[in-house]
């Protein structure tokens, strides 16, 4: 039986990335987006040709309860089993702290963070059937602070911490992890000038934005690696340590 993997996010970008990576494995893919529908019907296209019937997808806004719930419930129905959770989807945008209002942080900790724990709650019984794992991902500019993005580190800050309580609280049968990307790619519909990108390099010793791969791979090696919980790898080309 296909071991299935549920990515958030999936229909663009890193979330496509993984969603690649686990069916170049044979594993069934379940593909949430949120507004991205014909992204995410041409990549369950694509899924499918590869291993027929190994794709579906399913649509929800993580901000909203009722749709988590629906999305747990499909989830659920699709196939089988569910052995890893990603939590990839994420809003991400600047709150200067002056502007800041309550919708923001519904929107912000919505899909960062309530979203998230939501759903952990409701598939993890599935998941620690066959001994899986729960990967998070959130952001390696949290330790130092950025300046106009309070709301979006506080949501992402709040995943990780929750990544550590719950690989107790779920031990031993998930391993709950965390990967925290630096400056993988431009955010969605911004355009980086030559200027921009080498002043962002110069702080990556590494010399280069990561790539969707970089973060794809990192969590096949977390889903493989059995006795690694509670964990946060940060893969930011060092970044982090500067
Ligand atoms: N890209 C980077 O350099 C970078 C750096 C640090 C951390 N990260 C983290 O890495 C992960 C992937 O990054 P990315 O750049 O590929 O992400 P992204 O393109 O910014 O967002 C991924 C997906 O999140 C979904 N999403 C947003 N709000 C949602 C909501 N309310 N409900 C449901 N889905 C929602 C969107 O789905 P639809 O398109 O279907 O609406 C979007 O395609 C994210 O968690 C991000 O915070 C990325």
């Amino acid at each position: 039986m296909s071991k299935t993997i549920l990515i958030t996010g999936a229909a663009k970008r890193i979330g496509k990335e993984i969603a690649l990576t686990f069916s170049d494995m044979g594993w069934n893919i379940i593909i949430h987006y949120n507004s991205s529908k014909k992204d995410a019907e041409d990549l369950q296209s694509i899924l499918n040709s590869a291993n027929p019937n190994s794709a579906k997808i399913i649509q929800a806004n993580l901000d909203i309860q009722e749709d988590v719930e629906r999305l747990i419930h499909a989830s659920k129905s699709f196939f089988s089993r569910i052995d890893v959770l990603v939590n990839n989807a994420s809003a991400f945008y600047p709150t200067p702290i002056k502007n800041a209002s309550t919708d923001d942080w519904d929107k912000l900790i919505g899909s960062n963070l309530k979203g998230p724990l939501f759903l952990i709650k409701g598939l993890h019984e599935m998941i620690a059937s066959v001994n899986g794992s729960i990967i998070n991902i959130t952001d390696t500019n949290l330790t130092k602070g950025v300046a106009d993005f309070s709301v979006y580190t506080a949501a992402k800050g709040g995943l990780q911490s929750i990544t550590k309580g719950l690989a107790r609280e779920l031990a031993p049968n998930i391993n709950v992890n965390a990967v925290a990307p630096g400056a993988m790619l431009e955010p969605p519909d911004v355009t980086w000038s030559d200027e921009k990108k080498a002043s962002v390099i110069k702080n990556i010793p590494l010399k280069r934005m990561g790539s969707e791969k970089d973060i794809a791979n990192t969590v096949k090696f977390l889903v493989n690696a059995k006795y690694i919980t509670g964990q946060t790898i940060k893969v930011d080309g060092g970044r982090s340590l500067l």
